[in-house]
């Protein structure tokens, strides 16, 4: 870190350290250095090169299911391939030295945070790797053999398997929700990494944590919509910054 950096990070660390309650939330930027692209930088982000309405909605995966099931199936190995990169394992660290301090609160699909050990992972938007069905059924549906490039269908009512995310126009899952209402309520500082903040309930925490009088700090090499809540930004990147930040805490 150079040295302009290294003086807000040392406020910072004051203010975490001060904190008997830390609230963080991370964004796709978390995973970048993994080798998982965003989905809002100008070139490499996924919604610069990919529609959302028609990969991330339940109409689109209605319109084309194999389609969708085979972007899924590409993310997903993409995420089985990928590694956490310093700044999970920073976190994850962090944690462990602070138990029932630190609440992480998270938008991505991946398991990288998992992986690198955090444990009480708050996960906004779902989990990639997961498989749902479709629509509920009164029956318990029963898979079929696939055909290759297509979802697995119910041998019984043709029910479709989806990707266990939160699409477009869906509600998060509540408890998770509410669990990371609570931690932005509570919290004395809130780490907001790598994410645009364009995207709602989840960029409301950042607001509602600073209403509710905790410190936010905001890492993140580019601007974003949180930036008008910060205390404080640390401009840099996840992999660089945490270790920095957090390794002496
Ligand atoms: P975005 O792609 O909107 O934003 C990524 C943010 O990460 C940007 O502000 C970048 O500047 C920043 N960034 C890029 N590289 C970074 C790095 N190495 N270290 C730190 N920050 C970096 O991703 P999210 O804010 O997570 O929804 O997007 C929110 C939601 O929109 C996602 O969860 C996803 C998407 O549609 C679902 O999957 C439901």
């Amino acid at each position: 870190m150079d040295a302009a950096l290294e003086a807000l990070a040392t406020t910072a660390r004051a203010w975490l350290s001060q904190a008997e309650s830390i609230a963080v939330l991370t964004g796709a930027g978390m995973s970048a250095e993994s080798g998982i692209p965003t989905f809002r930088d100008a070139l490499t982000g996924l919604w610069s090169r990919f529609n959302p309405a028609q990969l991330a909605s339940e109409e689109g995966f209605r319109a084309d299911p194999a389609l969708v099931w085979n972007w899924y199936a590409e993310r997903r190995e993409g995420v089985r391939r990928a590694e956490p990169n310093a700044g999970h394992r920073a976190l994850a660290a962090f944690q462990a030295r602070h138990p029932g301090r630190v609440t992480l609160v998270t938008q991505n699909v991946d398991d990288l945070h998992q992986r690198a050990g955090s444990t009480g992972v708050i996960r906004l938007h779902g989990d990639i790797l997961e498989d749902r069905w479709l629509e509920r059924r009164s029956h318990a549906c029963d898979l079929a053999q696939a055909q290759p490039g297509t979802p697995p269908r119910c041998a019984v009512c043709g029910n479709l398997v989806r990707p266990g995310v939160v699409w477009f126009g869906e509600m998060l899952p509540a408890a998770a929700l509410a669990a990371a209402e609570r931690a932005a309520q509570r919290c004395d500082a809130m780490l907001v990494i790598g994410t645009s903040g364009a995207v709602w309930p989840a960029a409301g925490l950042a607001h509602a944590a600073r209403r509710a009088g905790a410190r936010v700090i905001v890492v993140n090499p580019h601007d974003s919509e949180l930036d008008e809540v910060a205390h404080l930004r640390l401009q840099g990147t996840a992999a660089a910054v945490l270790p920095a930040l957090l390794d002496a805490l």
